[in-house]
């Protein structure tokens, strides 16, 4: 097991288990957390990107790092639902928890 932190621009940050066996959305799921994964985990949208703070992930597969370029991420970016802890890990959501358009609805 491993322990991660994760950031957010819009809540307090958390802390939580982890492991090699899963991948941090999954890992972030089982603890009850939030984090955006439109597609459902499947590396085809990029709204689970985490900025890696410290500690090391799994190496970067083809798939993620073509959803990646795609998204045009920046250095140390990755996709939640592909990368797997290697370490204690700490990370920083990259998209906020509230998509635009809701955000305009909400405020009406
Ligand atoms: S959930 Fe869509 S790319 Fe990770």
């Amino acid at each position: 097991m491993a322990r991660a932190k994760l950031a957010w621009a819009d809540r307090p940050a958390a802390e939580f288990e982890t492991s090699p066996a899963m991948s941090i959305l999954v890992s972030v799921q089982r603890a009850g957390l939030p984090l955006r994964h439109d597609c459902g985990g499947k590396a085809q949208c990029g709204t689970c990107r985490v900025r890696l703070v410290s500690g090391r992930l799994s190496p970067m597969g083809e798939r993620e790092r073509l959803r990646l370029a795609a998204v045009s991420a920046g250095d140390g970016v990755r996709l939640a639902c592909q990368a797997r802890p290697g370490s204690d890990v700490e990370l920083e959501a990259v998209m906020p928890l509230v998509r635009d358009s809701d955000a305009a609805q909400l405020k009406g």
